[in-house]
């Protein structure tokens, strides 16, 4: 087993698009109240009394839509600054990056992860259930612009929606230093419409791409789980997350904390999570915290295989947005 090394942490469980694939539609779900979520002051000393001291020293900020809640850039800046704190990373639907690309940058954030499901503008509102297909691209041009590096660009690959899109979207990498992932769908959050729409096989992907342009295997900085080719010649990289068709449980190095200071070992797995904010709310030591985290840790290779053996066919009922991407 890798060291449990990275922590994915959910800012808000709120957004502002309705992706089909991970929400119900507006109005369907229940959202946390505020004195619910974990202040930055709460996080911050989470992560340096207690996370940074057990070894685990990256983060990912997620959400929801981790830039819609207000003060996240001067967070990202506290973040960066903190003793032992080795990699910051976000994951955005970019709708918000053409105002604070620049800022996140001089904050100290160096890697992003924008969701681009889609290069045409109607089929992007169909599955994003918003009609910001120019100002997500925009904010992809702003993010590129200020340097981040790695620029990376989510696709969920739905049947029949924007599969077709893959080789299109997979030749944004050629000409600039940008990482494209092709992410299986699977069945979490809106799990009605994963059941009618069904998945595509990353291999599947690959073969369409191998043929039209060639690929190779490459490397690219992260700490995820995407396996990682290249177009001959590209300057990025092309990655494959393959939940459904691969099992990478045996090389998973995170824990996932929400928003409202739920820990848990896997993304898949409820039963085993604990509640880190009643803890730290009821007066817990920074000593017994770490204590509660290193009990997730020592169990986590362990709850791995659990989840391995329950497949990729459950139903979860939290959605990614409220566990934090
Ligand atoms: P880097 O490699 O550091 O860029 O991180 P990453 O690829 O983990 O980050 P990102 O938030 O972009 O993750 C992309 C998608 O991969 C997520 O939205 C999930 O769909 C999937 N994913 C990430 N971590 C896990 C995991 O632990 N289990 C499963 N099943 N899927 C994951
Ligand atoms: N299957 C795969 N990925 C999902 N995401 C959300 N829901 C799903 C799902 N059902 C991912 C998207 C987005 C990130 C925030 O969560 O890739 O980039
Ligand atoms: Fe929002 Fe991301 Fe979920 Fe889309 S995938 S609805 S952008 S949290």
């Amino acid at each position: 087993m890798p060291a449990i090394n990275y922590l994915r942490l959910s800012l808000v469980d709120r957004c502002n698009f309705r992706c089909s694939y991970c929400m119900p539609g507006d109005g369907e779900i229940a959202y946390l109240q505020r004195s619910e979520i974990l202040s930055y002051e709460e996080l911050l000393f989470l992560i340096e009394q207690v996370f940074v001291p057990l070894g685990i020293d990256r983060f990912r900020l997620t959400g929801g839509e981790p830039l819609i809640r207000r003060g996240a850039v001067g967070f990202v800046r506290a973040l960066c600054a903190l003793p032992g704190v080795a990699d910051v990373s976000m994951t955005t639907n970019g709708y918000l990056l053409e105002e604070l690309a620049a800022d996140l940058y001089t904050a100290g954030l160096r890697r992003i992860n924008i969701s681009l499901d889609s290069l045409d503008p109607e089929i992007f509102g169909q599955i994003t259930g918003r009609s910001h297909w120019h100002k997500v691209w925009k904010g992809i041009q702003s993010a590129h612009q200020v340097g981040f590096d790695p620029l990376k660009l989510n696709v969920v690959v739905l049947p029949g929606i924007n599969e077709s899109e893959v080789p299109d979207l997979a030749a944004l990498s050629v000409e600039r230093n940008w990482h494209v992932r092709f992410i299986e769908f699977m069945p979490i959050g809106n799990t009605a419409y994963f059941e009618q729409s069904g998945w595509v096989n990353s291999e599947t992907l690959r073969t369409r791409i191998r043929e039209r342009f060639g690929l190779e295997a490459a490397a690219c900085p992260g700490n995820g789980p995407a396996d990682i080719f290249r177009i001959p010649g590209a300057k990025g990289t092309l990655g494959f997350i393959s939940q459904m068709s691969e099992c990478f449980c045996d090389r998973c190095n995170r824990l996932r904390l929400s928003a409202d200071g739920y820990l848990r070992p896997c993304l898949l797995n409820e039963s085993d999570q604990i509640d880190l904010k009643t803890s730290l709310r009821t007066g817990t030591s920074a000593a017994q915290l770490r204590d509660q985290v290193k009990y997730v840790l020592d169990r986590k290779p362990e709850i791995n295989f659990r989840e391995r053996d329950r497949g990729t066919t459950g139903r979860y009922g939290r959605t990614m947005s409220q566990i934090g991407g």
